[in-house]
């Protein structure tokens, strides 16, 4: 089965097509390299031994889009190219609209042309707002803070008004929780430019010693500890979380909407803690005041996607922290240099 995988080179995308081709899958990536770089590919193609076909494109040029479908018989799309910072999309929202909501329209316009109805789309769990009981089941209200997250929550409605004007389309609406860690290999792995927003990657280049020490937004929460609560989720179970699902999509038709998260919630401290055991280093921290727009808690109910698609987060914190470090570790600055 041909898949077509929008944004492949970037971080989830580099995993899932990874994962994909070791399933069996043929794939066909487009990209425009404005969050990642082509060295991904290569890796992708080193670990699987095989060949992906690759082009460099925009997926709002309908016209480059068109000529990937009439030179590949896609059956089925992921669509992982976006724009992904809520800070930046704060600063210069029309760009993140016209890239996330645009690009997504000039595919559905080309897949429909092209008959090819099956498709995963990345949604995240930013689309639960900051009022979401945790843990989240996919049925809570929706609501979205800053303009990436509405970007998403637009697209996962345009997604329902297409389903519900054709029900003959196969789609999956995919809410991830927070991805981290690498492919075990240290190959592929999150390439952030500049200074990272995340926790993860921001932990990694302390322990590396290009940043001096973990800020950590707020030590004050009703949690466990104080400090904020999430849902860390393997990017290999995430990748795996796209084929279940492709394979669900592909028996019937059906609109689905899972969340991918492990249903665990770990604090920033749990999560420093887990890296200095990975790393055998001492992670220096300050805790700091909240960050705008933060929540004290976030995770997810995973009972549905393990009834839809049979489906479970498989890697615990600890392979998390392992493997981030190993890619940092590997590749201190990211793909510009290899080993
Ligand atoms: P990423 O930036 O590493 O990957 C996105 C890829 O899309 C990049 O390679 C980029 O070059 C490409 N791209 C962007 N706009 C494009 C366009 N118009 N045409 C062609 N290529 C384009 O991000 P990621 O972390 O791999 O995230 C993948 C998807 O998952 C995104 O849609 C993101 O919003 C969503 N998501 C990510 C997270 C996360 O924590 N990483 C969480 C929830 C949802
Ligand atoms: C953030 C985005 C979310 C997006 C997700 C994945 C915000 C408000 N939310 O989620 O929309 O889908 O990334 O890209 O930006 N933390 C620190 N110090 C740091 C970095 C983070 O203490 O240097 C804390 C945060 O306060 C939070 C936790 O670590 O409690 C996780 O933060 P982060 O990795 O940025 O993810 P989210 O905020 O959950």
């Amino acid at each position: 089965m041909k898949i077509l995988v929008t944004g492949g080179a970037g971080y989830i995308g580099s995993h899932t097509c990874l994962a994909l081709l070791n399933e069996g899958y043929e794939v066909v990536i487009v990209d425009n390299l404005c969050n990642s770089s082509i060295e991904s590919i290569k890796r992708i193609e080193i670990l699987a031994n095989q060949s992906v076909i690759f082009y460099n494109a925009d997926v709002r040029d309908m016209v480059s889009l068109e000529n990937v479908f009439h030179e590949n018989s896609i059956e089925a799309v992921i669509h992982f190219a976006g724009l992904k910072s809520v800070n930046e999309s704060i600063n210069i929202p029309i760009n993140y609209y016209e890239n996330n909501v645009g690009s997504s329209i000039a595919l559905f316009n080309i897949m429909s042309k092209f008959n090819c109805k099956i498709l995963v789309f990345s949604s995240s769990a930013t689309v639960y707002g900051d009022t979401a009981m945790s843990p989240i089941k996919e049925g809570s209200q929706l609501s979205a803070n800053n303009p990436y997250g509405r970007s998403k929550l637009m697209i996962e409605e345009i997604l329902q008004d297409l389903y519900v004007s054709d029900d003959t389309w196969h789609i999956g609406r995919l809410r991830y929780f927070n991805p981290v860690g690498a492919h075990k290999s240290g190959m592929i792995g999150e390439d952030p430019n500049g200074i990272p927003n995340n926790l993860f990657p921001y932990i990694s280049q302390v322990a590396v010693g290009r940043r001096k020490k973990v800020n950590i937004f707020g030590g004050d929460y009703d949690t466990h500890d104080g400090t904020g609560v999430r849902d860390y989720i393997h990017v290999m179970d995430i990748a795996d979380g796209h084929i279940k699902a492709l394979e669900a999509l592909n028996i019937k038709s059906q609109l689905l909407t899972i969340n991918l998260g492990t249903g665990n919630g770990y604090s920033v401290l749990d999560v420093i803690k887990a890296f200095e055991s990975a790393s055998g280093l001492k992670i220096p921290y300050k805790i700091v005041g909240r960050r705008e727009g933060d929540i004290a808690s976030c995770y997810a109910d995973t009972a549905l996607a393990s009834s839809s698609i049979n489906w479970n987060a498989s890697y615990n914190l600890e392979s998390m922290c392992k493997d981030a470090w190993k890619w940092q570790t590997l590749n201190p600055n990211g793909y510009q240099k290899i080993g």
